[in-house]
């Protein structure tokens, strides 16, 4: 029996014959010569049919095959170097399972709107491979991180009685004879979680009605949310700049080959390291002002703020103590300066901006219930999350990690549409 083989094995199998399973890519004649490259999900294969060494008919099946038609293939693998891979396939076999004709998307460059529009099939070609590997083994890097240290993963409910980001973004969904919205973030869970298991994170979907039409910005996306009790805001950082260097070490490691597909330069990756240079948020606000940049002190950085600051070093960034007035309700403020909150956002390098949103949580009773009153926020809803600060109340805080931003980072995706496999935006919702 000829083994069923992945393309990116086929170096353990040199010389050998083997089957491969796909789809082709591409191909081309050249006589009495037939290139198929076949894909099969993990990599690209030259699959050579030469006339004469295959039954006449196979290779006017192979001759004639169009784009995208699915097959299994077997012959001889041969190491070239000068093949897409390294390895060719000298074909002696041919069976096609779909012919496929008239396949949208060519080799011809598309405008990105017609590739959104197929993006069932887009997925198929070279960048959404080696982008979403990449999504993949960052996904794996940040469970075996967070696992490692020893936290729980909780995962969040999606469904919720109430807004954890401002009421502003919510998605409101009828539930039987009530409404529920969906989770902008899981973290009022996960706080919970902490004061049960000591450390814990959730990762998976959260939404936001964001009506911005920005590169960084989609209206579903996935977040990893890890919270822990008995910290400090520095701690909080310090775990921040681990799991960051962690992630995009594990990329230079294992994922090279789809940087290169990407054509991201790895050089500013390899920079990353800690520590990670930390500015106030009044020091941030110095720097742009010194830096000839429009800024009111006391607003919130804008995108072309956070775009200058991200450039501004070779590393991510972390800018600390914010106005409480610019951020979330939950925020713990800073006991040297009550105007301010003991949080961090992390910003990327090469212009990028924030991937990480953080913070230490209000703990004490009378302080959260103010703040709740403060933000008009219905208290029934939070009754159960103000139980928290009742029984065992501790220092605690955490911070979200923004994948697809991260992925948009590491891969130097211009848009974070592309780096998630099916993006929602405030103008898609299809395929
Ligand atoms: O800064 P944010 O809003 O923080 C929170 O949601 C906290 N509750 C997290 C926590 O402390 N557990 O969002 C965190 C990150 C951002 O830094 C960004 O990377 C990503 O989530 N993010 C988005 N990514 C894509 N599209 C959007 N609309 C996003 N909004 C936030
Ligand atoms: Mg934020």
């Amino acid at each position: 029996m000829t083994p069923w083989v992945r393309i990116e094995e086929l170096g353990a199998y040199v010389d050998r014959e083997v089957q491969l399973r796909g789809w082709l890519y591409h191909s081309r004649s050249k006589g009495k010569i037939v290139f198929l490259l076949v894909r099969d999900g993990s990599g690209i294969c030259q699959c050579v049919v030469v006339r004469g060494e295959v039954p006449d008919e196979t290779f006017e099946v192979a001759d004639r095959l169009g784009q995208e038609s699915s097959l299994i293939v077997e012959g001889i693998v041969h190491a070239d170097p000068r093949a897409p891979g390294g390895y060719e396939l000298w074909v002696r076999r041919l069976q096609v399972l779909q012919a496929a004709e008239g396949y949208p998307i060519t080799p011809k460059p598309h405008g990105i709107d017609f590739l959104l529009d197929h993006r069932h099939l887009w997925l198929r070609s070279r960048r959404p491979f080696a982008t979403l590997r990449i999504r993949h083994e960052i996904i794996r890097a940040i469970r075996d991180f967070l696992d490692g240290r020893g936290f729980l993963c909780l995962d969040a409910p999606i469904l919720t009685p109430a807004a954890c980001e401002g009421t502003t973004t919510l998605f409101e969904v009828q539930y039987f004879d009530d409404v529920a919205y969906l989770s902008q973030s899981g973290q009022l869970y996960v706080e919970a979680g902490a004061l049960a298991f000591g450390r814990v994170y959730c990762f998976g979907p959260t939404f936001r009605a964001e009506r911005s039409k920005t590169r960084r910005h989609l209206t579903e996306f996935w977040m990893v949310e890890p919270e822990v009790a008995f910290t400090t805001l520095e701690e909080l950082m310090e775990l921040a700049e681990d799991l960051v260097c962690y992630i995009v070490e594990r990329v230079l490691e294992r994922r090279r080959t789809e940087l290169a597909i990407l054509e991201r330069d790895p050089t500013p990756l390899e920079r990353v390291a800690k520590p990670f240079p930390r500015m106030t948020y009044d020091e941030a606000v110095q720097w742009l002002l010194d830096h000839g940049l429009p800024m009111t002190p006391g607003d919130d950085f804008g995108s072309p703020q956070e775009t200058a600051l991200s450039q501004a070093f070779d590393r991510p960034l972390i800018v600390h103590r914010y106005p409480a007035a610019v951020k979330a309700f939950y925020m713990e403020p800073d006991p040297e300066r009550p105007d301010r909150v003991l949080c961090m956002d992390v910003l990327a390098p090469e212009g990028v901006g924030e991937i990480i949103g953080g913070s230490m949580r209000v703990w004490n009773y009378d302080l959260l219930l103010r703040r709740l009153r403060d933000h008009n926020l219905p208290e029934a809803a939070f009754r159960w999350y103000l139980d928290l600060r009742r029984y065992g109340s501790v220092p605690h805080g955490g911070f979200g990690l923004g994948l697809e931003r991260t992925v948009a980072w590491i891969c130097g995706l211009e848009h974070v549409r592309e780096a998630i496999p099916f993006p929602r935006t405030i103008y898609r919702l299809y395929p």
